[in-house]
């Protein structure tokens, strides 16, 4: 009941505050057609991310986790002509449905697959000296949620804006079961926040069309 009632509330959002975008709309259905699991963020989620973006000015956006780029689409959309993207993904599918998706959402130039395990792709950034980035969101394999939080740290200047996604999961995160890796990643990223000065972060509880999840937001106030 209260499942159907967030979802509903979910939809009364998406009608009023999200535009039709015949271009989101169709790679939702890309994603699915190419069997994708349905994880993305939500439309109101994207449209979320996106202000965020807006509101940093960013014009240099980190994602670790693409999937079928419905999250980067909303980011890129966010960015300048001359911005840039880039979004790390493990799974070659995955990279190309992103790829076709943000090609049909005229985002390609701004936009940066990388492929690859997103620990060795931020390691490469890291060595290369990369500069900062305005934003980082970091969405992919949760288990290793708190060690992508430390490489986000290394690839951020004061200022810079770190969205960590999925972290309430359920409820779970203050569940009696400590054997799920994903919930003690996020376990982790909590008790990274509460020790690091660099980081001045908050979560937010949100229910709607995909459960009972959460995400961080952490801003960066200093580096090392
Ligand atoms: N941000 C997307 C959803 C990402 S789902 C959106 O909201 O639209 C998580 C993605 O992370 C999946 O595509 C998965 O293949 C990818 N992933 C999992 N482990 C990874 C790793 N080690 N490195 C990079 N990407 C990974
Ligand atoms: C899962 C991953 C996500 O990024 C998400 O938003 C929801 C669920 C998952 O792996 O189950
Ligand atoms: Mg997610």
């Amino acid at each position: 009941m209260a499942e159907e009632l967030w979802a509903a509330v979910d939809q009364y959002i998406d009608d009023h505050l999200v535009r039709p975008d015949p271009v989101l709309d169709e790679t939702r259905h890309a994603n699915a057609a190419a069997g994708l699991p349905t994880i993305d963020v939500t439309p109101s989620q994207g449209k979320l991310l996106h202000l965020l973006a807006r509101m940093q000015g960013a014009t240099r956006i980190l994602e670790i986790g693409t999937l079928g780029g419905y999250s980067t689409i909303w980011l890129a959309r966010a960015l300048p002509p001359d911005g840039k993207l880039l979004t790390l993904e493990l799974d070659p599918h995955h990279a190309e449905v992103a790829a076709s998706n943000l090609a049909r959402a005229g985002l390609t130039s701004l936009v940066e697959i990388k492929l690859g395990p997103a620990l060795e792709t931020l390691s490469a950034l890291h060595a290369q000296g990369e500069s900062p980035f305005d934003l980082i969101f970091i969405d992919a394999d949760k288990p290793n949620n708190s060690t992508y939080l430390a490489c986000a740290l290394r690839l951020s200047r004061a200022g810079t804006l770190i969205i960590v996604d999925n972290i309430v999961r359920d409820g779970e995160i203050v569940g009696p079961d400590h054997s799920d890796p994903r919930v003690d990643g996020a376990r982790k990223v909590f008790e990274m926040l509460q020790a690091e000065p660099r980081l001045d972060a908050t979560a937010v509880q949100t229910v709607g069309s995909k459960g009972y999840d959460g995400f961080i937001l952490a801003l960066v106030i200093g580096v090392a």
